[in-house]
């Protein structure tokens, strides 16, 4: 079963990275490859998504949730494949509502944040996943240059949760003030 959570975890790993991919040249070029990509990247998302899932379920069943706990390490890597997942969830939820206008104006903005965002996420959970394989890489160091040392249990203070809440609040209300003024 160990071995079934490595192998299985290359499946988001590399749809996430694919569907990111697809986001940027969907966004930022023109022509058939942008019009592919854009086309293409609802099927690779819910791929992603289900293989994040059985990643995560794997995980879960190989491992007891005292040893996972146990470690710094292991929590942070749950952490941020629950991240990766929820970001990833958030972006298949656009583009299948929004379709292809999920890249129109100023809305593929937040398509080409997400993708970013949920970038980092996964590549930090599949770096924490090799440091407890005992594959550390040098993107552990990059983490650490951003101030966070990988053996220590991921912390954010108190004002950020509460700025990203303002954030969330703000950019909802600008969002159905926007749709008033279009209905
Ligand atoms: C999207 C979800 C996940 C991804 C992408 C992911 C990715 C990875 C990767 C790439 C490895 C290294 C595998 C190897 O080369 O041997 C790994 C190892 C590991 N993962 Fe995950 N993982 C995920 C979720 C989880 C969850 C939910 C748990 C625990 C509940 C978990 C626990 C572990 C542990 C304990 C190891 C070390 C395995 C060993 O010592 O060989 N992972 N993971």
């Amino acid at each position: 079963m160990n071995g079934t959570h490595a192998m299985l975890s290359h499946f988001p790993v590399g749809f996430w990275a694919l569907a990111t991919l697809m986001i940027l040249v969907g966004v930022f070029l023109s022509g058939r490859l942008a019009e592919l990509s854009r086309a293409a990247l609802l099927p690779v998302l819910i791929l992603s998504l289900i293989g994040g899932l059985a990643a995560i379920i794997v995980g879960f069943l190989v491992w007891p949730m005292e040893a996972n706990l146990a470690s710094p390490l292991t929590r942070n890597h749950i952490l941020m494949s629950f991240w990766s997942l929820g970001i990833y969830t958030m972006i298949t939820v656009l583009v299948w509502k929004a379709g292809d206008a999920a890249f129109d104006g100023n809305r593929r903005w937040a398509l080409v944040i997400l993708a970013l965002t949920g970038g980092l996420m996964f590549s930090a959970a599949g770096t924490l996943g090799g440091h407890l394989a005992g594959a550390a890489t040098a993107f552990s160091d990059v983490l650490g240059l951003m101030g966070w040392e990988v053996y220590t249990t991921f912390y954010s203070p108190l004002w950020v949760s509460a700025v990203m809440v303002i954030i969330g609040i703000a950019l909802g209300a600008l969002g159905i003030m926007n749709r008033r003024k279009k209905g």
